[in-house]
C-alpha cells in the first residue's frame, strides 16, 4: 500500500530544505531596487551601490529613447492582444521587431518569445524529430539543457551526446560517433552558448562550424550574452570571429540583457525554420506574446546600438580596465574579451559571504555557488558595462582590494 502525504507534510519538507539552505549560509535574499536600472542603483534600506551584476552591458535599460519607445508601445497597442498571435493576430510592434532582430544578426527571419529560456524549449522539441541526435557544450545554459530534455519527452527518441567545456576533440569524437554508428539517421544539431553565463569565455565558432561544415551537422548559438557586447559593432559571438551572421544555422538570444533589458528572448536563422516553429512550436501555439511595450523598447535598443558602435567600445574598454584592476588586486580573473569576469572563490557559502562583505561596502557582485555552478566553483560574478564610469570601476577594485586585506 502506498503512503499518501498530506499537505502538512509537503509543508514541513519545504521549510525542512529552506532551514537546511538558511543553516548552510546559502539562502538567497532578493534585493528590492527602488528606481531603475543603471551604474549605480538604490537598494531598498540600504541606499546607493554601485551595481556589477546586471547584464545591462550597454547601459540601454534606462535609456531614454528605449523608455519612450516602450511608453508609445503601450499607447499604441495597448497591453497586449489578450490571446496567442496565431489566433487573434500579431502586432505590427513584434513583425517590425523580429525584421529588426533578423537584419541586425544578417539572418533570413527571426521570432520572439517571452524569454530566451521560452525561445530555447520552442527551438529543440519543434525542430528536432525522433533519431535526431542534439551535441551540446556540458557548460551551455540551463535553458539549452532544460530545451533539450524537453524535446527528448516530447519526440521520443531524439538522442543526445555531451562535450567537454570547448574541447574540440572531445566534439570530433561524439561526432565521430554518430558517423560510425550504423543505427544513427538524423540530423545533428551541434549547440553552444557564444559567451558561457558563469565563466565569461567565449566560444570557438570558427572551429565549431569546421566541424559542423565536416560533419554535416547544424550549428545552434545561444548568444544572450554575446549580443552587444562582442565584435566592433556588437553584433556577437560570430563577429567577434569575423563570422556572418548566416554562417551560424540558428542563434537563439535574449532581449532581457544588452537589448534593453526588459525581457523577451528570439529564435533567429533561416525562414524554414522560423516557419517550422511559428506552425509547430508549443509556445506559439499555446502562450501568449512578447508584450508590445518590451517589442518597441527592444527594437528601439537595436536601432540605438546600431546607430552608434561607441557604446560598445566604451565597453571594451572598461572590460580591459575592470580585468587589469582585478588581477593586480591578486584574484584569479579568465582573460577573455566579454563583459563577465568571474572570480571564483571556492565554497558557496564563502562566494556568499565575500558578495555580502562587498555589498556593505558599497559594491554589488552577487556569489554564484551549487546549484548554479559546480560545488567547490562557486564564485563571485562581476559584470561590466559600457554605462560605468572610471569611478565605479576604481570603487570596484578598491574594494576588491579591502576584501583581499590589502587596505
Ligand atoms: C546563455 C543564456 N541563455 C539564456 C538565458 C535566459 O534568458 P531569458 O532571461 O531571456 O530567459 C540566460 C539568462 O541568464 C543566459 O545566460
Amino acid at each position: 500500500m502506498s503512503t499518501t502525504h498530506t499537505s502538512a507534510d509537503f509543508l514541513s519538507r519545504t521549510q525542512g530544505t529552506l532551514d537546511e539552505l538558511t543553516a548552510n549560509g546559502q539562502l538567497k535574499h532578493l534585493q528590492m531596487i527602488e528606481g531603475p536600472m543603471g551604474p549605480t542603483i538604490t537598494l531598498r534600506g540600504r541606499g546607493e551601490v554601485d551595481c556589477f551584476c546586471s547584464n545591462n552591458y550597454l547601459g540601454l535599460a534606462n535609456h531614454p529613447e528605449v523608455v519612450q519607445a516602450g511608453i508609445e508601445g503601450l499607447r499604441t497597442y495597448g497591453a497586449g492582444t489578450a490571446s496567442v498571435r496565431f489566433i487573434c493576430g500579431t502586432f505590427q510592434a513584434h513583425e517590425q521587431l523580429e525584421e529588426t532582430i533578423a537584419r541586425f544578426l544578417g539572418v533570413e527571419a527571426s521570432y520572439t518569445f517571452v524569454s530566451c529560456w521560452t525561445a530555447s524549449e520552442a527551438l529543440f522539441p519543434t525542430l528536432c524529430e525522433p533519431g535526431d541526435c542534439i551535441v551540446s557544450d556540458e557548460l551551455n545554459h540551463a535553458c539549452i539543457i532544460d530545451g533539450m530534455r524537453l524535446a527528448g519527452v516530447i519526440k521520443k527518441g531524439v538522442r543526445k551526446a555531451i562535450y567537454k567545456h570547448s574541447d574540440m576533440d572531445n566534439v570530433r569524437e561524439k561526432l565521430h560517433a554518430l558517423r560510425d554508428d550504423p543505427t544513427f539517421d538524423g540530423v545533428i544539431f551541434l549547440v553552444t552558448d557564444g559567451v558561457f553565463s558563469m565563466e565569461g569565455d567565449i566560444a570557438d565558432l570558427p572551429a565549431l562550424r569546421a566541424l559542423c561544415d565536416e560533419f554535416g551537422a547544424l550549428l545552434i548559438v545561444d548568444d544572450s550574452h554575446g549580443t552587444g557586447v562582442l565584435g566592433k559593432s556588437g553584433r556577437g559571438t560570430h563577429e567577434h570571429w569575423g563570422m556572418r551572421g548566416d554562417q551560424v544555422d540558428l542563434f537563439t538570444g535574449t532581449l532581457g540583457k544588452a537589448l534593453g533589458g526588459g525581457a523577451g528572448g528570439y529564435v533567429a536563422g533561416s525562414k524554414a525554420a522560423i516557419d517550422m516553429i511559428v506552425q509547430r512550436g508549443r509556445p506559439t501555439l499555446f502562450s501568449n506574446a512578447l508584450p508590445t511595450t518590451v517589442a518597441c523598447s527592444a527594437r528601439k535598443a537595436i536601432e540605438v546600438l546600431d546607430a552608434d558602435a561607441s557604446r560598445v567600445a566604451k565597453l571594451h574598454a572598461n572590460v580591459g580596465y575592470a580585468r587589469k584592476g582585478i588581477a593586480e588586486v591578486g584574484f584569479d580573473v579568465l582573460e577573455s574579451p566579454t563583459a563577465i569576469c568571474p572570480i571564483i572563490v571556492g565554497e558557496t557559502a564563502t562566494a556568499i559571504a565575500m558578495s555580502n562583505e562587498l555589498l556593505d561596502m558599497g559594491t554589488f557582485a552577487i556569489g554564484f555557488g551549487y546549484p548554479v555552478v559546480p560545488e567547490g566553483a562557486a564564485r563571485i560574478r562581476v559584470q561590466i558595462s559600457a554605462a560605468h564610469e572610471t569611478s565605479h570601476l576604481d570603487r570596484l577594485i578598491g574594494n576588491l582590494r579591502k576584501l583581499k586585506g590589502q587596505e
